[in-house]
């Protein structure tokens, strides 16, 4: 590709990230422009064609890769879906951005990164996005830098606010369950920090306090999990659906000379207001509000990978081990007895 030429871009998936991602291309992110859009909602097309004035529209996902005048998609379509699309589009010659979980297993993950092995031209990422945030990016770099000795255990939480529109319940069936969709983002934190060790054994726990109707689909709304790694360090990650306050994101991590966090409390910002009802601040809503910098940074960091001029600062394979990892947990969390990772 000419260094001149934006990028061609595609979006699949226009629901609650898919809008978000779609306007940070159209808007925010350099050297490309958004051209297509595909959703199986009629709905969905029509706020790609009214909002974002993109024409060419597709229903079909076969069809919407094979669009020659795209050079990337961007697939932010329910997780089950994620391993079929991403194999089928870099089999059409498409770079390929993919939200995470890259697969709901570790086998489908592993398929993909043999397809894309054939395909060493293309780009392939997954969307875990707090590798683009400041601050987790800032925390890797001391911790890269020795200062904390050897880190070796990592703690880390998701803990969204209680949502009562029903969107998570129904979202929940095609997730993979609570350690797949939510502490997804906490294994892969913890592998980045721990340097990538390899997870040898995983249990887990949890409950549900709220949501009664994940009972018949197997899955919880509070959940603990163990990780072991080779080597000795450990990882303790706890994900919540339920939380009144607001989205409660944060990772501990713990060295011989010393240790650090990221993201204390769900402060919004650093206004503390006093009065005759107490002390108090406001909370942050959502991920996208707590990560809506770095959900920017991570579309530009996949342009630019598109366009040759830096690496993708993550790889399919790690996204593979955190899908094998989550996966672990919730086999654990289903039968009640540690899983051991070969
Ligand atoms: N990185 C993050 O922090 C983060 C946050 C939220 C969601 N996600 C991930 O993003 C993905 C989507 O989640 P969401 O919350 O936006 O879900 P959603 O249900 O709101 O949206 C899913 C979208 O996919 C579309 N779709 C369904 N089948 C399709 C098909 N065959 N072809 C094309 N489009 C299809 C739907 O019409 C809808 O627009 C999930 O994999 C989720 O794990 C990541």
């Amino acid at each position: 590709m000419s260094a001149a030429a934006p990028l061609r871009i595609g979006i699949a998936g226009l629901g609650r990230l898919g809008r978000r991602h779609a306007e940070t291309l159209a808007f925010r992110t350099r050297h490309c422009r958004l051209v297509a859009a595909c959703s199986p909602v009629a709905s969905e097309l029509a706020w790609a064609r009214d909002k974002l004035g993109i024409t060419a529209l597709h229903e079909d996902l076969d069809r919407f890769v094979r669009d020659a005048k795209l050079d990337a998609v961007v697939l932010v379509t329910p997780t089950s879906l994620h391993a079929a699309q991403a194999i089928t589009a870099l089999e059409a010659g498409k770079h390929v951005f993919v939200e995470k979980p890259l697969a709901l297993d570790a086998a489908a993950c592993e398929q993909i990164e043999a397809v894309a092995a054939r395909h060493p031209q293309l780009v392939a990422m997954v969307g875990f996005v707090r590798r683009f945030d400041p601050s987790y990016v800032q925390a890797h770099a001391h911790l890269a830098s020795g200062a904390l000795g050897r880190p070796f255990l990592v703690r880390s939480q998701t803990c969204d606010q209680l949502d009562p529109s029903g969107f998570f319940v129904r979202f929940a069936p095609t997730s993979g369950g609570l350690f797949m969709d939510c502490s997804v983002h906490d294994i892969d934190l913890a592998r980045w920090m721990l340097g990538n060790p390899r997870a040898t054994r995983a249990f887990a726990s949890g409950t549900i306090a709220v949501h009664e109707d994940l009972a018949p689909i197997g899955d919880i709304d509070n959940g603990l999990g163990i990780v072991e790694f080779e080597g000795g360090a450990r990882a303790v990650f706890y994900a919540s659906r339920t939380f009144a306050h607001g989205h409660e994101p944060s990772t501990e991590v713990i060295g011989t000379a010393g240790k650090l966090t990221v993201g204390v409390g769900a402060a919004r910002d650093h206004v503390v207001v006093s009065d005759a009802h107490g002390v108090r601040q406001q909370s942050v809503g959502d991920f996208f509000e707590r990560f809506s910098q770095a959900f920017e940074r991570e579309m530009q960091a996949f342009v630019d990978a598109c366009r040759g001029e830096r690496q993708a600062p993550l790889t399919l394979h790690d996204a593979t081990e955190a899908t094998r990892i989550a996966q672990a947990l919730t086999r654990s969390l289903q039968s009640g007895s540690p899983v051991t990772l070969v």
